[in-house]
């Protein structure tokens, strides 16, 4: 017997079958986008620790057997909280003890009002790293003045904080951003890396090639020649596109690893204000790039507390 809508029931079921297999993230994750094969990743990596940084280890650090760890990480571990006899100093700081490490990292976050993804995101980066045997410290960077959030600022302020620290490589990360394979390893490449170009939220796929925010690794030598980031973005939106203007006007080309490693799991929360008048800021990034940045930073240091999981440094802007 006939039905009939048989052929338009039928039609409907190819249509959704074509769009889940096109839209599978699994689909989408691969082949999207250039990156640095796995085993070339060392080669690419810039090895240097912080200056005065020691070990009493004897050995150096390996850390090819960390690239093909291809576990991933529980997001429930922002629930728990780190067992004791961690051995990360005040101040957030950590170097693995039976290894020299390659690697020193300064982990910059900029933050505002978000105590319990903080939190969060402390014992989930301190349980990561332990996988990675780099040296690292956190600095928490937060805008205590009630202007608009000045992402870009902060960052710069966080940035010139690890400098005289002595760290040779930032990482400069959203706090919603946690990443989940242990393989994604937080040491800078000899290019700028775009750490986070597979997003749950944006379910895996990078959504554009020019997009450098989230989370990124950076030479600090290479964040100077830049002069840093603009100061002059407040409110949401606009000044990674800055950043990577800036990469382009010095020909600095961006790197990425591949999407399988650069998975990160974005934490929800309400969506920050949105900054007005940002495309004519853009259109004028290159120009402006001299005098806004690094060169121009200017902030009232209001504190700097060493907390036993984190550096909080806070400003007003
Ligand atoms: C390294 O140590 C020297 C000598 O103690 C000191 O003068 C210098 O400020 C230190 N540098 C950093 C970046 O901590």
């Amino acid at each position: 017997m006939r039905h009939p809508y048989r052929k338009k029931i039928i039609y409907c079921g190819l249509v959704i079958i074509i769009l889940i297999i096109f839209l599978h993230p699994d689909m989408n994750g691969h082949g999207t986008y250039d990156f640095i094969a796995k085993e070339d990743i060392l080669r690419n990596l810039h090895a240097e620790t912080a200056v005065n940084f020691t070990s009493t280890a004897v050995i150096d650090c390996e850390y090819y057997d960390i690239l093909w760890d291809d576990t991933t990480l529980s997001q429930s571990l922002v629930d728990g909280d780190l067992v004791e006899g961690h051995g990360i100093r005040e101040g957030g700081e950590y170097a693995p003890q039976e290894c020299k490490p390659k690697y020193s990292t300064a982990i910059i976050v900029p933050y505002r009002d978000r105590a319990e993804q903080l939190r969060g995101f402390l014992v989930y980066m301190h349980t990561f790293f332990r996988r990675q045997r780099i040296h690292y410290r956190i600095f928490v960077v937060e805008q205590v003045d009630s202007r608009l959030f000045n992402r870009a600022k902060l960052m710069n302020i966080g940035a010139v904080a690890a400098m005289k620290a002595g760290f040779p490589c930032l990482v400069l990360h959203d706090v919603d951003l946690l990443p989940l394979r242990p393989a994604n390893i937080y040491a800078c490449s000899k290019c700028p890396r775009h750490m986070s170009s597979s997003i749950n939220k944006f379910r895996f796929v990078l959504p554009y090639l020019t997009l450098f925010g989230g989370a990124i690794a950076i030479i600090s030598k290479q964040y100077k020649d830049i002069n840093g980031m603009s100061n002059e973005y407040f409110g949401w939106g606009g000044e990674d596109d800055d950043l990577y203007s800036r990469l382009e006007a010095s020909n600095l080309k961006v790197c990425r690893f591949e999407p399988e490693t650069s998975r990160y799991h974005m934490v929800p929360h309400r969506s920050t204000q949105k900054g007005e008048a940002k495309k004519k800021l853009l259109s004028s990034a290159k120009e402006r790039m001299l005098e806004d940045g690094l060169s121009s930073l200017q902030y009232v240091e209001v504190a700097t507390v060493l907390h036993p999981l984190f550096t909080h440094i806070m400003v007003d802007l």
